[in-house]
């Protein structure tokens, strides 16, 4: 009996390219699945009724809502053909076992090279210019523009698209400035021909042009507002190519109304302007393209190729790349946790590793790849003290060149149920943290040098390192019940050196007079035997 053909469904509005197709089309029938396109203004609609057919489903900005991924019996695999899969409900998709990825970087080339087109043209007057000499006007005085050598230039954000910008622009001459709160390692804006700056002010403040590159997130919600723009000089230009969430519109008309050499071009937003009348009294000074960042050939054809590469790869080999939401089996779900555990623990070594191995023991090396996500969750989580999702502290690791692999174990090493984590920094030293699930509890077993078990608990978890001293375990402690603290869970113990000693204390608020990272900064920083104390937030 053979098995049944998988068929795809590529539903985009948006056309690709015809190369594009062809690209996709070869790639399908040399993996012997079948495909049909539906394109148009009528694709939406129709993918509703069309999508119970298919097993793989390929997108663009197009909208996949919960009512389509009700009734795609049959789907396995979206691929949100493109970078951010925000058009695409991930959550519900898992609940549903449909795996989820994306394509990142393939249309970065062109979406930089767009900015940088639009940034030259406003800059010149050329839109302008254009648009007079069709009204059968030559007024060459009127449009003397400015050149972008030697200008300064924001980069809100510094991910795939805002990098390659910076090389292009800074072999122009311009000074590019970017800031980016996920990379903060100032080699990698030297690398790009960028300044990383650690403020966002910054950005505005010192740029003759900003250009947004930041995903549409809650904490970039209206992020480019009065406060920001109000920086701006009088003939400043501000570029979105990203995403329509992060401006806000009426702080927004405001600097236009203020500013009346101040410009405004967007690649992303189809309605907003065209419908206010409001906005409209500046239509000379904003310029509006119907999302045409990603629509060249070239991207096309990477893009899309990509795309069904992703497929052919899931349905005859079964891996999906990039894959966004990757569905752990119900037992690995608490690895997921101990993982992300693991991966806050790396702060009590360093703050930014640049290389991150997995080892997985036993049955669980099966899923290692299922869990570098999770490591860099938590790694990232703790850093930046806020959630994140999975998916964009993998994107947050590619920004920022962390290498994050997979290890096989030492055979003769059997630590059951456990993965080991090892964390690379950039002065060539490395630590190493443990952990394991032993009877349903987590625990990390190992934190660098020092074997101990800590339980995994939702709490403050205060660790301190210091040169072996007897009685350091309760000093410590005192420090926080002298501030009003419940000791839940403590313990202490030597490197095998014997000349180091590790302590760890969870907390928990009791009248509470002095925050936690106070009470490290303040009391136990000072003591001259501790050398490293740290507060872990396990909640
Ligand atoms: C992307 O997310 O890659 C770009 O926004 C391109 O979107 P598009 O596929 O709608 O052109």
């Amino acid at each position: 009996m053979t098995e049944e053909q998988k068929k795809v469904l590529i539903a985009t509005q948006k056309r690709f390219a015809l190369d594009a197709k062809e690209s996709m089309i070869k790639v399908f029938n040399n993996g012997n699945i079948g495909y049909h396109f539906l394109e148009g203004d009528g694709a939406l609609i129709d993918l509703v009724k069309e999508i119970p057919e298919y097993h793989g489903l390929v997108v663009r900005s197009d909208l996949v809502t919960d009512e389509l991924l009700e009734v795609a019996s049959n789907l396995e695999a979206i691929v949100r053909a493109g970078s951010d899969p925000e058009n695409i409900n991930i959550t519900k998709a898992r609940e549903k076992g449909i795996y989820v990825s994306n394509t990142p970087g393939r249309n970065a080339n062109g979406v930089a090279e767009e900015s940088i087109w639009v940034m030259g043209a406003i800059a010149r007057n050329l839109f302008s210019a254009y648009e007079s000499m069709k009204n059968g006007e030559f007024l060459p005085d009127d449009f003397i523009g400015h050149e972008l050598e030697g200008k300064r230039i924001g980069l809100l954000a510094f991910g795939h698209i805002p990098k390659l910008l910076s090389k292009k622009l800074s072999g122009l001459g311009a000074k590019v400035f970017a800031y980016d709160p996920f990379v903060t390692d100032k080699k990698v804006g030297e690398e790009y021909g960028a300044t990383l700056v650690d403020n966002i002010q910054d950005i505005f403040e010192k740029s003759f042009i900003v250009s947004i590159h930041v995903p549409n997130l809650p904490d970039t919600n209206k992020i480019v507002n009065y406060e920001l723009l109000s920086l701006m000089s009088n003939n400043g230009i501000l570029l979105n190519t990203a995403r329509p969430n992060s401006i806000n519109y009426d702080d927004l008309k405001q600097t236009l109304l203020e500013k009346d050499g101040f410009r405004y071009a967007s690649d992303v937003n189809k309605v907003i302007f065209i419908k206010d009348n409001e906005m409209g009294k500046f239509h000379d000074r904003i310029f509006l393209f119907p999302k045409l960042g990603a629509q060249t050939f070239e991207s096309n054809i990477r893009t899309a190729t990509s795309a069904a590469d992703h497929l052919d790869d899931y349905f005859n080999k079964g891996i999906l790349n990039d894959c966004v939401n990757v569905p752990l089996p119900e037992e690995m779900k608490e690895y997921a946790l101990l993982t992300m555990s693991l991966g806050k623990f790396n702060k009590a070594f360093i703050d930014n590793p640049i290389k991150i191995e997995i080892v997985c023991y036993g049955d669980l090396n099966t899923h290692k790849d299922d869990f570098k996500q999770y490591v860099l969750k938590g790694l990232y989580e703790e850093n930046l003290g806020k959630k994140i999702t999975p998916s964009q502290a993998l994107e947050f690791a590619t920004d920022n060149n962390v290498n994050i692999i997979t290890r096989e174990p030492d055979p003769t090493k059997i630590y059951p149920h456990s993965i080991e984590i090892i964390y690379h920094s950039s002065d060539s030293s490395s630590h190493k943290i443990r952990g394991r699930i032993d009877e349903g509890e987590l625990q990390v077993t190992r934190v660098g040098e020092f074997k101990q078990n800590i339980p995994i608990f939702p709490y403050d978890t205060i660790i301190v390192q210091y040169t072996e001293k007897a009685g350091m375990f309760d000093r410590i402690g005192n420090q926080f019940t002298k501030y009003g603290y419940n000791k839940v869970y403590g313990g202490f113990g030597p490197n095998e050196d014997r000349d180091k000693a590790m302590t760890f204390i969870q907390v928990e608020p009791n009248g509470r007079v002095k925050g936690v990272e106070d009470i490290i900064k303040d009391e136990i920083n000072p003591m001259k035997e501790v050398y490293r104390a740290v507060n872990i937030n396990m909640k």
